[in-house]
């Protein structure tokens, strides 16, 4: 009996020992860390320990995520350099190097090459921060920032976290950049970086095999020049910190979502949110996915502008260098100056409004110059081609001066002027040439307005273009596919096999009346159910809302997202073919007295939530940027176990960069749905989609419908009302009474005040779905929702008494 008890204690001692050895976040001089070990940070958000990355075998260092999205990898210590067996070790010496050892003759494999100047003392500790950085310092000081002797926060990998610093120390001259790995098994330097260049003013490149692909602009005191910033609701903060000691981005959180900004190894620069509730990341923003992102596309002063079909042209004052290129679509040599500049007082100055700003690598600055010092420089200088405020915010200050060709300017939305240098000859010219310019701007509007089929013939164009000149769109996605390239995504279905499945198109089979057409339910020989949505024959706006379709939703796939599976055309007969949904839409549950009872507050929820992240993927998850539209009750439809699925694309509109406020002549949508901005003035952006969904959120919670609401006398619409009840702190009767028995209402309350904040006036005011989304999986503070959109009664009639309306289809024409 004795002889067995011993060796279980000790079995028991081991492993108490060992678990408790697991949960230390701290390693001391000339103690190791075997293959097998980890340390953990003290509020175990992070772990150090020897993995293998993918399908390797091999075994490298590296700090993952415990808490959350365990296993994650954030940082390698010995990226270029693993071990092939179990028998690495991590050691701190004790002056301080932190060492991998392992391999046959226990080589250092790696080490960080830092030391304690002076006496050591075996003072020395390596310490794992809930930060995820990995630090050595000496364990008598505090650990703050500048007593650390090395840390893993100055050598980035792939992956930079809240509190990393991105950029340069003037000091040392220590530079922290990104760089991809090679594949997901390997995490050695990939060929994509991501760099924070200090030539000139500073600026961020990212650069493949040292080629730079794309440009995020200088900050200029709100955000890069050349990427959205969100300022209010906003998860994070950015800050750019330029001083004589040192040149950095960073970014920190607001509140306890976890994010990281990761450069993937095909370099693509995401950054991520962690969701808990669905236990995983989601995209908030994938930064370079348009042409006009490509690096100098148009070449020197060049400007490019993504809603233009070609999307470069020359600033005023210049013409083409080599025409002949540049009708071929190969701009690179860029434009050269029609008159050339006297260099004194015989120049001036053009303004170009909202703009990315050129290429700062060779400019000059100063931060303390105004504006007109500013001209007064240029002007006296004459290497200077142009210049702006160095910081938009209150007016704008500083000065950033460029000193050579202007590289990379695009338009932008964001508010930023800048002057460029122009003969005055040429100048004169402009008063002549300006009305010139804004029937060029009515051309682009009816272009971009008359729908798909101008769509196709844009893209045909770019299509043979690239056939010419591959290289151009390397990065424009969008625009090099043609209709047939999308058809090709999609199975063919003929129509014998439509017919069988539909009955021959039986009344009996019509389950609906889509946007362009009858919908029927189908069932293949196979047995799947399908939607079978038929273009009605005579429809010309079906033709093009069909195509759009097409283009938009071929390539999506998202769970929250009708799925596309096939298509049909023989002769007149243009039929898509979708996947089934049971429950149909949302709206036949939501009005109806009897079936709404089928809906109870966790089921609502979860839609809202669905809802949100599907129009969350069309707006920045998908390569391509896609504003819906027309999100209402009606297309929002549900599948078996009630999940919701955004379903009609006929009126999306697809985009790529994020300048994507465009302006139109025809407003289409659904009365009750349409943002304010868009019915009275035809500017949509990802903006009204929100609006949209505002509606939707306050139409699931109370099951009234916003333009059939009533209130007794009160003239009030849905949105007054919820907001009216909100500030009267009555927000929860607003709720359906059928929701009485199933509602959470800290949960109602918030769907309620995100939704009003969606519904906010001004479209600025608005916060993005991403902020929507996880503000909805949160449970901080929201903001306060202004004052919402709501027609008074005016508008309303004025709506309302548009011949256009029509089964609550409104397509109306803005005038001016
Ligand atoms: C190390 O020891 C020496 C001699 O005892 C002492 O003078 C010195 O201050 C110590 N250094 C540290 C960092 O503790
Ligand atoms: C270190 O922390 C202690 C306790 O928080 C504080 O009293 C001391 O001033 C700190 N020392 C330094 C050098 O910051
Ligand atoms: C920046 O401009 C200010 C005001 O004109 C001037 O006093 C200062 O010397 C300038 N700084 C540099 C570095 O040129
Ligand atoms: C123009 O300004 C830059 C920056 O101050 C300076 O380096 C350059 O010498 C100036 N050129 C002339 C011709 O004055």
């Amino acid at each position: 009996m004795k002889g067995h008890f011993i060796p279980r204690l000790f079995f028991i001692a081991f492993i108490l020992l060992h678990s408790r050895y697991a949960a230390l976040d701290t390693l001391y001089a000339n103690q190791e860390l075997k293959d097998g070990n980890t340390l953990v940070s003290g509020g175990e958000m992070f772990e150090l320990g020897f993995f293998s990355p993918g399908k390797s075998k091999n075994r490298y260092v590296g700090i993952w995520y415990k808490k959350i999205s365990y296993g994650t990898v954030v940082w390698v210590a010995n990226r270029e350099t693993p071990i092939t067996d179990r028998s690495g070790v991590l050691k701190l010496s004790q002056h301080g190097n932190l060492v991998i050892l392992g391999g046959h003759h226990n080589n250092v494999v790696w080490s960080s090459h830092s030391t304690l100047f002076g006496w050591s003392n075996n003072s020395v500790v390596v310490q794992l921060l809930d930060s995820g950085n990995l630090v050595v310092r000496n364990k008598n000081e505090n650990s703050t920032d500048q007593s650390f002797i090395w840390q893993s926060f100055d050598y980035p990998g792939d992956t930079l976290l809240p509190g990393m610093k991105f950029g340069k120390n003037l000091v040392t001259g220590l530079q922290r950049f990104m760089t991809s790995w090679k594949s997901p098994d390997d995490p050695s330097m990939g060929v994509y970086s991501n760099v924070h260049d200090t030539n000139g003013y500073p600026q961020t490149f990212s650069v493949k095999s040292g080629v730079i692909l794309a440009r995020l602009g200088p900050w200029n005191g709100l955000g890069f020049s050349g990427f959205p910033v969100e300022n209010e609701n906003q998860i994070y903060t950015t800050k750019f910190v330029m001083n004589k000691k040192e040149i950095y981005h960073t970014y920190e959180l607001k509140g306890a979502v976890v994010q990281r900004v990761i450069l993937t190894w095909d370099g693509k620069t995401l950054f991520l949110h962690w969701i808990e509730r669905i236990k995983d990341w989601i995209v908030y923003t994938n930064a370079a996915v348009d042409t006009c992102n490509s690096f100098s596309l148009c070449g020197p002063h060049g400007i490019c502008s993504i809603n233009k079909q070609p999307p470069c042209s020359c600033m005023q004052g210049f013409e083409p260098k080599n025409p002949e290129e540049w009708e071929a679509s190969d701009w690179a040599s860029g434009c050269k100056r029609k008159k050339p500049l006297n260099c004194g007082q015989e120049d001036g100055f053009w303004k170009i409004t909202r703009v990315k700003v050129p290429d700062t690598r060779r400019s000059w600055h100063n931060e303390s110059m105004t504006l007109g010092e500013c001209e007064a420089a240029c002007k006296s200088n004459c290497s200077c081609t142009g210049y702006t405020s160095i910081d938009i915010r209150n007016g704008g200050s500083g000065c950033l001066m460029w000193l050579d060709e202007l590289l990379d300017t695009r338009e932008f939305d964001v508010n930023q002027d800048i002057y460029i240098k122009t003969a005055a000859s040429e100048l004169q010219g402009l008063v002549n040439s300006q009305s010139d310019l804004s029937n060029k701007k009515i051309l682009t509007l009816v272009l971009l307005t008359s729908a798909a089929v101008t769509l196709f013939f844009a893209m045909a164009h770019a299509y043979r273009k690239k056939k010419k000149k591959s290289h151009m769109t390397k990065q424009g996605r969008w625009n090099v596919h043609d209709e047939k390239e999308h058809l090709d995504d999609l199975q063919f279905f003929s129509l014998y096999v439509v017919a069988r499945a539909t009955s021959n198109f039986s009344v009996s089979n019509k389950i609906g009346e889509g946007g362009f057409g009858p919908v029927y339910k189908g069932v293949l020989e196979d047995g799947r159910e399908i939607a079978v949505k038929r273009l009605s024959e005579t429809s010309q706006q079906g033709l093009d809302e069909f195509k759009n379709e097409v283009i938009c939703i071929a390539k999506l796939q998202h769970r929250n997202l009708v799925k596309l599976l096939g298509y049909c055309i023989h002769q007149n007969e243009l039929i898509l073919i979708y996947e089934y949904m049971a429950n149909k839409s949302l709206d036949r549950f939501l009005f109806d007295e009897t079936k709404s009872l089928m809906l109870n507050w966790p089921q609502r929820f979860n839609i809202i939530h669905g809802i949100a992240r599907g129009v969350l993927y069309l707006h920045q998850d998908s390569r391509l940027q896609i504003i819906h539209r027309d999100l209402k009750v009606g297309n929002i439809l549900l599948d078996g176990d009630m999940n919701p699925k955004i379903s009609d694309f006929g009126l999306a509109r697809k985009f790529v960069g994020h300048d994507t406020s465009v302006k139109t002549k025809k407003v289409v949508g659904t009365y009750g749905y349409i943002s304010p901005e868009y019915a009275v003035h035809g500017r949509f952006s990802i903006k009204s989609d929100v609006f949209s969904f505002g509606v939707l959120v306050l139409e699931i919670v109370s099951g009234m419908r916003n333009k059939e609401f009533s209130n007794g006398d009160n003239s009030d619409n849905l949105l007054g009302h919820a907001w009216k009840l909100h500030k009267e702190g009555k927000s929860i009767e607003l709720m359906s009474a059928s929701l009485h028995d199933s509602c959470v209402v800290s949960e109602v309350l918030r769907s309620i005040q995100v939704a009003l904040l969606c519904v906010q006036h001004h479209a600025e005011d608005r916060p993005t779905m991403l902020s929507v989304v996880l503000m909805l999986v949160s449970e901080g503070a929201l903001p306060e929702p202004k004052q919402p959109a709501f027609f008074n009664e005016e508008n309303r009639r004025q709506v309302e008494s548009l011949p256009s309306v029509d089964k609550g289809i409104i397509t109306l024409v803005y005038a001016r």
